[in-house]
């Protein structure tokens, strides 16, 4: 079995910085609850020296939050920011000072304007600072400690690994390793994990915190877990700085799909993505994985044959995962195009709860097919138009005129055939059989092989119907014709059927 990774959430923080309006102390509240119950192990509140409103909502959090989940707050490595975000954790039954600065060339040189170990030394300063005044307030916090900017570290990465180790004997037990930007490859930037992973003493905890320039996030985080890093800082729906951080979603199922054991609530995602959303007010993409409108659609008429075919199964044929997995019941979309086929339209009037076979679905395929070439794809109300006209409804040389009883077991039949009137006694056992007979005797001749009748409750849109019948025929060219038709009297229901097999037969 694989080690459990621990997850980091850090919508609150990097989530929350990155929004055009950061939430108040009450949308935190109800954000830090959401997360809680998806079951992540550590929670990064905010950043106290950025703001009043921040300091106070860190600090409520801090308080609020049991014994079982690490709350930590984030500080850069100076004095006056430490000095605030321990304060505002101070009362916190598990709590973690964050802080960071970068060892990037680039960043140090062009941003911060120093020399590498003026930088390694304010670090280290920040870390030993940060623990004396923890075990001075004879707290039991930890430290993580941040290279800003470590994806940018190729060149330099033996004087970072110097730099972490002394960092690590100053008090840090969790070196977080970000892609603060996204620049280059994944296996980069994993290698490079690797290589502080084994530079450094076994107790560290390594964590990565990739963002999402490139849109590779994801998989970075999860290959650098396999690469040893244990702590993995992800944002609900990939909130974040620019493109955003990783994607909590993804990263929890993928890692559930890899067979690794976490602490998550998987059955919470769904929910919990739709809320965030709402509050964020930044909107799920159609295509977002897992979560998206989109993303469990299927359109090729390939797809929905397999999808549909292992519908009830937790690897579908065409998706990642079953969606009850992640508590999505709004189930997988079927949408019919010009692409589809005849498992869609099967699918589609299965789902609206009216009978159909897969003979009819693939009747009537290529004539839904030919209306989305022209409309685009088409909605269920229009499938379930063309259902009624194409199976109850059909239009030929048959046109059904009147069906009366005339004694008991003796039917009077009028109808139109190739618009000349047509007039028949039918006698038998009830009036499907006598209508049949009648028909024999005028020579249009078809052999009835199966019945079935449906009620529909009188929801045929606005029809008032209440049966619905189904009958199997095969003609005189021993082709099998299936039809139906609808009436509120299940004799006439009946005889329409007949009428629209012989619009689909051949004399
Ligand atoms: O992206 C980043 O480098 C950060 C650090 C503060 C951890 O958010
Ligand atoms: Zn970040």
């Amino acid at each position: 079995m694989q080690r459990k990774p621990f997850f980091y959430d850090i919508t609150l923080r990097d989530g929350n910085q990155s929004l055009k309006k950061p939430w108040s102390l009450e949308e935190k509240l109800l954000i830090f609850d959401k997360i809680v119950a998806l079951g992540i192990d550590a929670i990064e509140l905010g950043f106290p020296a950025s703001s009043e409103m921040d300091f106070v909502a860190c600090k409520t959090l801090a308080n609020k939050a049991d014994e079982k989940t690490l709350v930590s707050v984030l500080a850069r490595a100076n004095k006056n920011d430490i000095d605030k975000a321990l304060d505002a954790i101070k009362d916190a039954k598990k709590g973690r000072l964050h802080t960071f600065i970068t060892l990037s060339p680039f960043h140090m040189e062009h941003v911060l304007n120093k020399k590498a170990d003026e930088v390694a030394n304010i670090a280290l300063e920040a870390v030993e600072y940060a623990n004396q005044k923890i075990k001075e307030m004879n707290k039991n916090f930890d430290i993580e400690f941040s290279v800003e900017h470590f994806g940018d570290c190729a060149e330099n990465l033996d004087f970072v690994i110097e730099t972490l180790n002394k960092i690590a004997k100053a008090g840090a037990t969790t070196i977080n390793l970000p892609n603060t930007v996204e620049r280059y490859r994944p296996m980069v930037f994993v290698e490079m994990v690797k290589k502080v992973k084994e530079s450094l003493p076994n107790y560290i905890t390594i964590s990565v915190h990739n963002h999402n320039d490139l849109g590779m996030a994801t998989a970075t985080t999860i290959e650098s877990y396999f690469a040893g890093a244990n702590q993995l800082e992800c944002c609900l729906n990939g909130l974040g700085e620019r493109a955003g951080n990783t994607d909590f979603n993804q990263v929890a199922v993928a890692l559930h799909n890899c067979k690794v054991e976490t602490n998550i609530d998987l059955s919470k995602i769904y929910e919990t993505s739709l809320v965030i959303s709402q509050m964020s007010k930044v909107k799920i993409y159609e295509k977002a994985p897992l979560i998206g409108p989109e993303a469990l659609a299927h359109r090729s008429g390939i797809h929905q044959d397999g999808a549909i075919k292992t519908k009830e199964m937790y690897f579908g044929a065409y998706r990642p995962i079953h969606p009850d997995l992640i508590g999505r019941y709004d189930d997988e979309k079927i949408g019919f195009t010009s692409q589809s086929g005849k498992t869609a339209i099967y699918d589609i009037i299965k789902a609206l709860k009216y009978p159909i076979t897969i003979q009819e679905s693939i009747r009537l395929t290529p004539i839904a097919k030919s209306l989305a070439e022209k409309k685009g794809e088409l909605t269920n109300e229009e499938i379930l138009d063309l259902y009624f006209s194409e199976t109850c409804n059909i239009k030929g040389d048959f046109e059904l005129i009147s069906f009366k009883p005339i004694e008991k077991g003796v039917f009077g039949l009028f109808f139109n055939y190739k618009n000349e009137t047509k007039e028949v006694i039918g006698m038998g056992n009830g009036p499907l059989d006598a209508c049949l007979n009648g028909l024999k005797k005028l020579g249009f001749k078809i052999e009835l092989s199966h019945y079935k009748q449906y009620s529909l409750d009188g929801d045929t849109k606005g029809s008032g119907a209440s049966a619905m019948s189904e009958i199997f025929v095969s003609d005189a060219k021993n082709n099998l014709i299936i039809a139906r038709a609808i009436d509120t009297s299940t004799a006439l229901a009946n005889v329409k059927a007949v009428f629209n097999a012989l619009n689909l037969s051949e004399f």
